[in-house]
């Protein structure tokens, strides 16, 4: 890698309101509390039902089908819609009752792109993947911005074969045509949907097909950076032998306190809110077009990714609810305190948080730990070491990778540096040629650009952990069940457990583990799926983790 880490900069660059109609529930009200298992609690944490609904249902600019498509289309099996709540909720998607601003009762995290030209298009924004549900004795309790559940391996699965099921039954096709384009449609206009459909199955199976898992990836993870990479350096270079396999499912992590992080991702690579996010739409189905001069067109929007962000800011963990999961013990939680001060907090901060010393705009940061080399953390190396070593053929970037001298002796470049090159082409084309409503600088978060070097790119951060309680399974891979196992020497961890069931256990702090439908076994054996390392405070007494546990149900 030589002096590549210097070159390594990422995204150096770098509205929607709405009402849903169940009740908010503080955190001391439990009388009003409906038992009926649909009757979704939601805690304080800093929005009012607007703000939750715009974080639920604006676009990033993600494209997966024409929006009356992903509507009318049916099931592989059967005349059951595809987006049919049971089904959407069979693969963990959260799905709310019809209201005014959702009157086609989307879940969570689907949101309608207008578009003038391509016409309305469904996609996924950030809540899909970035909000939690916890279940536990007839209460259903939501987490905004916590940990979604969804398996979007299931879902991409599933739309590809309800696509090739509509092709393949001449009545299926039928119905479907008789909803996009009517009873009368003529055979030319019947013909011409056909094609369209065909070039959206075409184009599901080879993204499928393109980032295929080694490891199923199951609710709650997606490799995220090899799917995103595997967009920009093979799908839109056009360059096949850039293609990547997903080696190293990631969990998707809470968001709470993520807008001050000094830099985000569990490797600690990213510095711009901004480029962040462009980055992860580009992954999640946003259209990309790298042309031969090396300029990017993109569906990003970029204005809403500022707005989501700006919302994500006023947002922060719930208290522990003690009327639903149970009481407190202060005691307890007093003697854990002490042993986290031993034990934990030297990496795990608490408020006020280190920060950052003032940048040339004069912000500063919460400053997050990256310092402990994977050589003592000992978890599974798999994610971060898959993307710190990807290189690829820069192939329309060539000219500019050329002027930065990043081309090696292969004729590649890191992969890394390919997506910033994407990300930053695509701000800099909306800061020329974009609907601008404020400064360049601002939306940039008045954020330098800054480079990750190797070693905190060949690592994990330590993040503080308020609301942790509520975000299990544990690790960037979510190889460990729940908080009491990470708290075990990882030989006597759970080796295998499904993942997917919401019911909550307040006790030790995880999911059931048992099978339910649709849940999926995580084998800690399979590549990327190691449950070792973090062996920190395994070696306390069964008292003493349940102290440690008390301490961290308090941290908010
Ligand atoms: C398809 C699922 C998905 C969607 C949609 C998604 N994310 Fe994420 N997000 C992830 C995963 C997976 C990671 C962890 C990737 C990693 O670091 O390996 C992540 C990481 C993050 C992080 C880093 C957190 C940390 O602790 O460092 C932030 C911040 C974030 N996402 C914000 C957003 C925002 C804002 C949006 C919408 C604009 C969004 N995400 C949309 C899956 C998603
Ligand atoms: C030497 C630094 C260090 C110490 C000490 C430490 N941790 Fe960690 N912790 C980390 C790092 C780094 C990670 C991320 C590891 C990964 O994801 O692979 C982590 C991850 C975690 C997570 C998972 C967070 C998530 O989002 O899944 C929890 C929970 C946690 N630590 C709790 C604790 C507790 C409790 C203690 C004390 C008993 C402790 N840690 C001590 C460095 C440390």
């Amino acid at each position: 890698m030589k002096s590549d880490h210097a070159k390594l900069a990422l995204f150096a660059v770098g509205s929607v309101f709405a009402v849903v109609n169940s009740t908010v529930v503080a955190n001391d009200l439990p009388s009003k509390i409906s038992k009926t298992p649909d009757d979704v609690i939601f805690l304080e944490q800093g929005w009012d039902a607007e703000q939750r609904a715009a974080f639920y249902q604006t676009t990033q600019g993600s494209r997966m089908l024409p929006y009356d498509w992903f509507l009318n289309l049916e099931q592989a099996k059967g005349r059951q819609k595809l987006s049919a709540a049971s089904n959407l909720r069979k693969m963990g998607f959260l799905v709310d009752e019809r209201s005014d601003t959702n009157p086609d009762k989307l879940p969570v995290g689907f949101a309608k792109d207008v578009d003038p030209v391509k016409g309305d298009s469904i996609g996924l924004t950030c809540a899909a993947c970035h909000t939690g549900q916890l279940k536990y004795n007839g209460s259903t309790v939501r987490i905004d911005g916590g940990q979604s559940l969804i398996d979007l391996e299931q879902l991409q699965n599933a739309i590809l074969a309800s696509l090739e099921a509509t092709l393949a039954d001449e009545q299926k096709f039928d119905r479907f045509s008789k909803k996009i384009i009517g009873k009368f449609a003529s055979d030319a206009q019947r013909n011409d949907l056909m094609a369209k459909v065909i070039h959206y199955r075409d184009w599901w199976k080879a993204r499928i097909e393109r980032s295929k898992g080694i490891t199923p990836h199951g609710p709650s993870r997606t490799d995220a950076f090899t799917i995103i990479a595997n967009e920009v350096a093979c799908y839109s270079l056009a360059i096949p032998e850039n293609c990547a396999p997903a080696v190293a499912p990631t969990q998707f992590p809470f968001l709470w306190n993520t807008p001050d992080f000094d830099w985000v991702q569990y490797n600690s690579s990213v510095h711009s809110p901004l480029g962040r996010n462009v980055g992860e739409v580009t992954g999640v189905f946003a259209e990309t077009e790298i042309r031969s001069d090396g300029s990017v067109g993109s569906s990003a929007n970029i204005n809403n990714l500022y707005d989501l962000e700006a919302l994500l800011k006023k947002l922060h963990a719930p208290a522990w609810p003690e009327k639903i999961f149970g009481k407190i013990d202060t005691g307890l939680a007093s003697q854990g305190e002490a042993i986290f001060a031993d034990k934990c907090l030297s990496c795990h901060t608490e408020d006020p948080q280190p920060r950052t010393a003032p940048n040339k705009y004069g912000e500063t940061f919460a400053k997050v730990n990256f310092e402990t080399p994977l050589s003592v953390l000992q978890t599974d190396s798999t994610a971060a070491l898959a993307f710190a070593t990807r290189r690829a053929l820069p192939g329309a970037f060539l000219p500019i990778t050329n002027a930065l001298g990043i081309v090696g002796a292969d004729n590649k470049v890191p992969v890394a540096s390919l997506l910033n090159i994407s990300g930053s082409a695509i701000i800099k084309a909306f800061f020329t040629n974009g609907d601008l409503s404020r400064s360049p600088l601002e939306y940039l978060g008045y954020r330098e650009s800054l480079s990750p070097t190797i070693a905190q790119l060949t690592t994990y951060k330590a993040r503080p952990l308020n609301g942790v309680a509520f975000t299990a399974p544990y690790l960037h891979n979510g190889s460990v069940a729940s908080l009491y196992e990470l708290l075990l020497p990882a030989a006597e961890r759970l080796a295998k457990f499904y993942v997917g069931s919401k019911q909550f256990d307040p006790v030790y702090l995880g999911f059931s583990t048992e099978r339910e439908d649709h849940s999926v076994l995580l084998d800690t054996a399979a590549l990327g799926n190691g449950n070792s390392g973090h062996e920190f405070g395994t070696d306390l007494s069964h008292d003493e983790r349940m102290a440690v546990i008390e301490y961290i149900k308090t941290l908010q």
